[in-house]
């Protein structure tokens, strides 16, 4: 796996953020661990962001753009209902053998996207898939709600994944959902059912609501359990992580989720103070990271864990 990634130049401090709603860095950094986030231009799209941190995962993986068989973009923000952005950005790399689609399952998507594209490679219908998450995520928050607008940032992650038989790659793959939580993590208007019109975007009913405390618990209780049952479908023990990189939505979240999981916080890779959340492209922003800083090696097996809206949830082990 190569893996590339994109973080718009703009830093938005949460001193900077104290000059639009009441809150302070003491708060902000003692309950979530952010300390700033990066925030895309008006001209920057998720199409764009993806293309410019799939392009370096290609150029690592030594993959022309004609290469590439399959293309799978997570992301809760496209920058249009249609086509998919996926489609937008096979358009901007010149990936024109590829077939390509997105997913949507919030901050786990880029996991779910991995599984996705592994089930295309293992079924021998691809050689070569890119997997890239996306968030503009400054586009849908409220940002007069201090207590989501503070947690969120702009980036994407992408990973040229290739099919072989060797001792490397995924070792095991656990997913799940629980749409009755929906509720808990939602944008309530701006789809189908309730279309945007001047009362939804006057209310802010197209921007996203959390109930935080709710979605908290739940988030560490499920990726625990993931965690756990990713390692015994993988055969392996907690000792045998070499790397633990979980969604990076809150360092508390990510403290809890790892001592329940029995990893210790040495073996945890942790950006949320310099980036926030930006949905599901922490995790493939956080891989390449890993990488670059040396704590993930050829030959390690890294345990990656992911929540969010759907409620959904999910981890995977891949011997790297
Ligand atoms: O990617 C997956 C999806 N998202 C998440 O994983 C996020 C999950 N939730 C969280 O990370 C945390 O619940 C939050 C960081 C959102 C909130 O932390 P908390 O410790 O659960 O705080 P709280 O919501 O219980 O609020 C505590 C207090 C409240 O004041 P009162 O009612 O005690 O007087 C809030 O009004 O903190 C107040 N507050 C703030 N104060 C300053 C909420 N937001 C802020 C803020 N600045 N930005």
């Amino acid at each position: 796996m190569s893996t590339g990634r994109y973080l718009p130049e703009r830093v938005m401090t949460n001193a900077d953020l104290m000059k639009l709603v009441d809150t302070n860095d003491a708060w902000i950094v003692e309950r979530t661990g952010i300390r700033e986030r990066r925030i895309a231009g008006d001209d920057m799209g998720a199409a764009e962001m993806g293309a410019r941190a799939a392009r370096i995962a290609m150029e690592k993986a030594g993959v022309e753009p004609g290469e590439v068989d399959v293309i799978v973009v997570s992301t809760a923000t496209p920058d249009r209902w249609l086509p998919s952005t996926a489609c937008d950005m096979q358009a901007l790399l010149g990936t024109d053998n590829a077939m390509a689609f997105d997913i949507c399952a919030a901050c786990t998507g880029w996991l779910y996207a991995l599984s996705m594209a592994e089930g295309y490679l293992m079924a021998g219908r691809a050689e070569i898939a890119l997997v890239v998450a996306t968030e503009k995520m400054s586009s849908i928050v409220d940002w007069k709600d201090r207590s989501t607008c503070v947690l969120f940032g702009d980036g994407a992650g992408a990973v040229v994944v290739r099919r072989s038989k060797g001792e490397r790659g995924i070792l095991s793959s656990y997913h799940r959902s629980d749409g009755k939580l929906g509720d808990l993590l939602y944008r309530p208007a701006g789809g189908v059912r309730i279309p945007m019109d001047s009362g939804v975007l006057e209310r802010g009913d197209h921007l996203v609501r959390m109930a935080g405390r709710e979605v908290f618990k739940s988030a560490v209780r499920s990726m625990a359990e993931a965690a756990d049952c990713a390692l015994v479908q993988a055969g392996l023990r907690k000792e045998d992580v070499g790397l633990m990189v979980p969604h990076q939505a809150n360092i508390r979240i990510i403290e809890a989720t790892a001592k329940l999981a029995g990893i210790p916080m040495e073996k945890v890779f942790v950006n949320v103070n310099r980036y926030g959340n930006m949905s599901s492209a922490t995790i493939p922003v956080a891989l390449d990271e890993a990488i670059e800083q040396g704590r993930l090696k050829e030959g390690m097996n890294m345990l990656t864990v992911a929540f969010g809206a759907g409620l959904t949830w999910g981890a995977m082990v891949v011997r790297w």
